[in-house]
């Protein structure tokens, strides 16, 4: 049985069409895998070799050398502190020591034991004037405490149900009223919606693809 699903392996053979170099599409085509699996095993960086016809000591060079591809299981959500010269000055060591305790981890890349959480100390994240700074879930956490590491791990325990798209909103006030309160029908036509945006661009992987959140 393939590591990687039927639909994913489709993806990624059609990358490198997008690419002048055939072998740009390697990064994008790892994200893509390691957006499936949560990380990159040896039967995934095959299959995304055979899949771009390229050599697989290629793949797995490329795999090896970029901090932001796993090759091993990391928690589901994973804080990336940034431990360089401002954050270090701003107490980064403390954040990650506090983290440390919050998850319940004694080092990086341990998983909690609940399967939830993993960190790894990073470089320069780019944010140096919110030191010191995090990336968690694709978003920056910026100027962080004690108490925002808590709230954030919280949050993550005990998930708040989202809320619902303002599209089904609108949706439900159709189907209560009907188009008979003022609204003329718009048979076939749905409101917008969010498009998703899974990048391609083959740098995406290396730099971090994040909101600034100041909560
Ligand atoms: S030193 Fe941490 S963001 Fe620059």
């Amino acid at each position: 049985m393939s590591a990687l699903s039927e639909h994913v392996l489709e993806e990624i053979r059609e990358l490198p069409a997008k690419y002048p170099q055939h072998r740009s599409a390697v990064m994008p085509a790892l994200d893509l895998a390691q957006e499936e699996l949560g990380y990159l095993t040896p039967e995934a960086m095959s299959e995304v070799a055979s899949a771009l016809q390229l050599d697989p000591g290629y793949i797995e060079g490329v795999a090896t050398f970029y901090t932001l591809f796993h090759l091993g299981p990391i928690g589901k959500h994973r804080f990336y502190m940034c431990t360089n010269l401002s954050c270090t000055l701003r107490g980064a060591n403390e954040m990650v020591d506090h983290l440390k305790g919050a998850i319940g981890v004694r080092e990086a890349e341990q998983v909690s034991k609940d399967g939830l959480f993993s960190y790894e100390e990073v470089e320069c994240l780019g944010a140096c004037e919110y030191a010191p700074v995090a990336r968690l879930d694709r978003r920056y956490q910026v100027d962080l405490t004690p108490q925002k590491i808590d709230a954030l791990v919280a949050e993550r325990r005990n998930p708040k149900p989202e809320a619902p798209h303002p599209a089904a909103k609108e949706e439900e006030w159709l189907s209560r009223e009907g188009p008979s309160a003022g609204l003329s029908s718009r048979s076939g036509s749905r409101p917008p919606t969010c498009t998703s945006s899974t990048s391609t661009n083959p740098s995406a992987a290396t730099r971090p693809r994040a909101r600034c959140s100041r909560r």
